[in-house]
């Protein structure tokens, strides 16, 4: 079967084809009647084992929109509560032949896994990573990339700086391959707490840059000021050990706050500002950001639909498809 794991396995072209079908996606999204028959008699498992409103969503309207039969199994209300294996899970969703799990996880590697597992059985079931643990989320990545292209045009050449919680973001990870696959140069921006640690010779290997300073990145003192921010979310249920910096600190040093707002519609007019959500306002992000003129945030939320069904359109409907 073909997969969607990580955007660690695309090329440029694979990533280049999966945004060209969400535009033409986006159109059919726009229609008054958006129903396609493009997966009629397909059926899509949304199984999340973490909590999720954006992508859950999406990928289910956008089965039901291109008119596969979609089912969503959250962890609480399946008989994992009873004890069954994620093994013994999976393999008993795909036995009913159904033709993708959607799957969220917390544990890193899971959707891999899960992959493996049904491959060996031969069910042909597709596995889509929705969220696996802090290793990736291929989707929000796509549908980032979409987005900023839709405002800016092709992100080849610009420069986006990518602020906060990063050794927890999948976000992050995703977005690292999936902007250097197209060309952006990237900024990663962190309090030295929340950065992976290795993240000096990664910088090194992959050609991005680090930095602990958010006012500097903004003041444009070592790479041209930012056209994209992208703030990520503070992880607070990835932080058992207690949560260092303070939210005030973290606020005070990395925090998209109103003045750094300005700063930044100052010195890049046609900048604009991205979040994966859920955000926490008054954290990384000032409610003035989330809801300016430069913000993406809902059209990023928009955009999922579109991606999602180019996803699935790729891996279900097609002959040969991008993703593999
Ligand atoms: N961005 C994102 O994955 O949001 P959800 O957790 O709501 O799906």
């Amino acid at each position: 079967a073909r997969h969607l794991l990580s955007v660690a396995d695309l090329d440029a072209a694979g990533v280049r084809e999966l945004l060209d079908t969400a535009a033409e996606m986006h159109l059919v999204q726009r229609r008054d009647v958006k129903k396609i028959p493009t997966l009629r008699g397909r059926t899509v498992i949304n199984l999340f084992f973490e909590d999720s409103t954006r992508t859950r969503s999406s990928f289910e309207i956008a089965g039901k929109w291109m008119s596969a039969d979609t089912i969503n199994i959250t962890g609480k209300g399946s008989s994992t509560s009873k004890g069954e294996s994620l093994r013994d899970t999976t393999m008993t969703i795909a036995s009913m032949g159904v033709d993708a799990i959607v799957m969220r996880h917390h544990a890193s590697g899971a959707a891999h896994q899960v992959a493996r597992w049904l491959d060996e059985l031969g069910t042909g079931t597709s596995v889509i990573n929705a969220g696996d643990g802090t290793h990736e989320h291929p989707t929000q990545a796509l549908l980032d990339a979409y987005t900023v292209e839709q405002r800016l045009g092709s992100l080849a050449g610009r420069h986006v700086a990518i602020v906060g919680d990063v050794t927890h973001s999948r976000v992050f990870r995703s977005n690292l391959v999936s902007l250097r696959l197209l060309g952006a140069r990237v900024t990663v921006v962190a309090p030295p707490t929340l950065m992976p640690s290795g993240a000096r010779a990664w910088a090194e290997r992959d050609g991005f840059t680090l930095s602990h300073d958010l006012d500097a990145v903004l003041a444009g003192t070592h790479a041209p000021v930012p056209d994209v921010l992208m703030m990520l979310r503070v992880q607070h249920e990835r932080m058992s050990g207690g949560y260092f910096p303070t939210p005030r600190e973290y606020t005070v040093g990395y925090g998209l706050t109103r003045d750094r707002l300005a700063t930044f519609t100052a010195a890049s007019p046609e900048g604009v500002i991205c979040h994966p959500g859920p955000m926490n306002r008054g954290l990384e992000i000032a409610a003035d950001a989330a809801d300016a003129a430069s913000s993406l945030v809902l059209d990023q939320v928009s955009a999922g639909v579109a991606v999602r069904m180019s996803v699935l359109y790729h891996l279900l409907a097609s002959g040969e498809g991008a993703a593999a």
